[in-house]
């Protein structure tokens, strides 16, 4: 019988890492993108296909899923998951690194779904697994640009799940808490640098305080767990639309569905010291 291939972005470190790992092991081809290719070695050693990608480079994108078809001549589930965290107040962040934001975590996940959904409607099958994050409903002050991106990759997920769903085609949301990777320093560092010494200082300095404390072993969790719930939606037959992954995750997605905004403001507000 044919393997099954899979294209995963991000692979260089944490949950892309970690979800290769678990779709070779539920016997997928699997081919793994990133801009650091020595850090996919290892990878690489253990079986996957190992791929440059920059996505914020078009011509990059193209070639990636050009040539797992003309090597495999079919792409079964595109994991995105590649993303990063752009922190700071929305007066500091400069409005070119909220574009770039947007560019890796929004449309770069569109175009590399563009580019797969041919040879998928094709096949009449395949799986658009996209990860998202409890901060496409969670939010807090600082988090503007990227809970942002995270809120358009549900809207569009959701709408593309039923434009696609005809041809065979699922959509999965994965949306993960705190998961122990290198995202958290990212964030936190862009957090410092983008209004460490602004009129938002202080308040900043706390947020980023309040970050390293949610990515302690007691509130996080390590990035395999959200490898096995991507090979998971990779391979239950009726996969389910969006899931919660990680310490909290089911309960901080709905608690601000069901949260009056007024007093999720004052709640997060008085956590964050700006009320
Ligand atoms: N960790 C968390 O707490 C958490 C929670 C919710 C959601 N998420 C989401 O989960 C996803 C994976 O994050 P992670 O925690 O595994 O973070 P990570 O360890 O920082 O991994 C991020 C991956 O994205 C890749 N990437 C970043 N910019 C890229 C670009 N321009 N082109 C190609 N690849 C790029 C990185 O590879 P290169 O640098 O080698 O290119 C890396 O492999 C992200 O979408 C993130 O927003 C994470």
């Amino acid at each position: 019988m044919t393997k099954k291939v899979a294209l995963v972005t991000g692979a260089s470190s944490g949950i892309g890492e970690s979800a290769a790992d678990e779709l070779m092991k539920a016997g997928f081809t699997v081919y793994v993108a990133a801009r650091r290719t020595d850090r996919m070695a290892p990878l690489g050693e253990r079986g996957a296909h190992v791929l440059a990608l920059d996505l914020t480079d078009d011509a990059s994108m193209v070639a990636v899923v050009d040539q797992i078809l003309a090597e495999q001549g079919r792409i079964d589930v595109l994991v995105n998951n590649a993303g990063y965290g752009s922190f700071g107040a929305i007066e500091d962040v400069p409005i070119e690194e909220g574009r770039r934001q947007f560019e890796v975590n929004l449309f770069a996940l569109a175009r590399l779904t563009q580019l797969v959904l041919p040879a998928m409607r094709a096949q009449k099958s395949g799986r658009i697994i996209n990860v998202s994050s409890i901060g496409a409903r969670f939010y807090e002050p600082f988090g503007g640009w990227y809970h942002a991106t995270k809120y358009a990759v549900e809207g569009l997920s959701n709408c593309m799940r039923l434009e696609v769903a005809p041809f065979g085609v699922k959509v999965v949301l994965i949306a993960p808490a705190a998961i122990r990777s290198e995202w958290h320093g990212i964030a936190g560092d862009s957090l410092e640098e983008a209004s460490g010494s602004t009129a938002y200082g202080k308040y900043a300095r706390r947020a980023r305080k309040m970050m390293d404390q949610a990515y302690k072993p007691s509130t996080s969790v390590g990035p395999e767990v959200v490898g096995e719930k991507i090979a998971k939606a990779a391979t239950a037959k009726r996969p389910a639309a969006v899931y919660p992954v990680g310490k909290g995750a089911r309960m901080i997605r709905s608690s601000v569905d069901f949260t009056p905004t007024a007093i999720y403001d004052a709640a997060i507000g008085r956590a964050y010291g700006s009320r």
